[in-house]
């Protein structure tokens, strides 16, 4: 078994044609160990979603290779990429709009299994239960509807149903960056213990470099599609090697910093506040 579970090689995405093409990817490679997080920087529309969503292949890129869990899924038609879609998943910006309105949370965390067509009915409502359980949402309140909740709670919800099919990879595109800071700190820290539990890999895009620093175990910094820096994340934020690095660094705004972010979990933990059924749910 390959220590990475996702290699990405020489990834390309061009968007438009002539004068007006954009490339989008231009060459990018990455290469993540299982159980860890390579994490995504760049200036707005540098390529950061584009390149996660050709490693979803939600959009097709126009060239390289991806391998996943050892096999080769790039160059094969959607139909037999399909049985990976299970594996690999996405948490977006939005956590309302990734949400049908019209589905209870209960409807819509259950929904994908139901899709997959994994168990019965009684089996995927105790799996809903467990599922809401590791996000921190009472289960209790399953039949609610998204509007009923808060943006971080909707966020849980998001997290919950992109864990209802036990998938291995979680590309997380801009995920915390639409919730209040206070909020990003909490759910930064269940995507970490959720890590450590399930053992999940995944993509971190963001804007935020302190809660990519904090988070990441390597750090990709893109520019125009391409790669400034990919390193580990000590290494980038103690010994920037390019001056677009540095001036991402230096324009950080008031956002929370590692340390800040540390204090918090530290906080967290002598509250005693783990997710202790995470394993559990998840064997079960
Ligand atoms: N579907 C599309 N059609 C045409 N151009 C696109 C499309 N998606 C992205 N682009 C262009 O590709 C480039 C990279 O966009 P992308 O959304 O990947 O950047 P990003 O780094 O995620 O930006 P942001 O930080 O704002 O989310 C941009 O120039 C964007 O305008
Ligand atoms: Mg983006």
């Amino acid at each position: 078994m390959s220590d990475f579970i996702l290699e990405a090689t020489d990834i390309r995405k061009t968007f438009g044609k002539g004068d007006r093409a954009v490339k989008a990817v231009d060459g990018i490679s990455v290469r993540i160990r299982r159980g860890k997080t390579l994490g995504i920087l760049g200036e707005s529309g540098s390529g950061k979603s584009t390149l996660g969503r050709c490693i979803l292949r939600l959009i097709e890129p126009d060239g390289g290779t991806i391998k996943f869990d050892g096999k080769t899924v790039s160059g094969i038609p959607q139909s037999q990429f399909r049985p990976n879609r299970r594996n690999m998943q996405m948490i977006f910006q939005n956590p309302f709009s990734s949400l049908n309105p019209k589905m209870s949370i209960g409807e819509a965390i259950e929904d994908p299994m139901r899709i997959w067509k994994i168990g019965d009915k009684e089996s995927r409502r105790k799996r809903v239960t467990e599922l809401l359980d590791m996000v921190g949402i009472n289960p209790r309140r399953s039949a609610a509807y998204p509007y009923e909740f808060s943006g971080g709670q909707q966020q849980r919800i998001n997290i919950a149903r992109a864990l209802s099919l036990d998938p291995k990879f979680i590309v997380c595109d801009e995920a915390v960056s639409a919730l209040d800071v206070s909020i990003q700190t909490q759910i930064v820290n269940l995507l970490m213990d959720l890590q450590k539990h399930l053992g999940l890999t995944y993509l971190f895009i963001s804007h935020n470099l302190g809660v990519v620093e904090y988070l990441a175990d390597d750090v990709l910094i893109m520019q125009h599609g391409k790669l400034v820096e990919y390193a580990p994340t000590e290494e980038i934020f103690k010994n920037p090697r390019s001056e677009y690095t540095r001036n991402l660094i230096a324009s950080v705004p008031a956002m929370p910093t590692a340390a800040h972010l540390q204090a918090k979990e530290a906080d967290r933990i002598a509250r005693g506040k783990g997710l202790a059924s995470a394993r559990s749910a998840v064997a079960g």
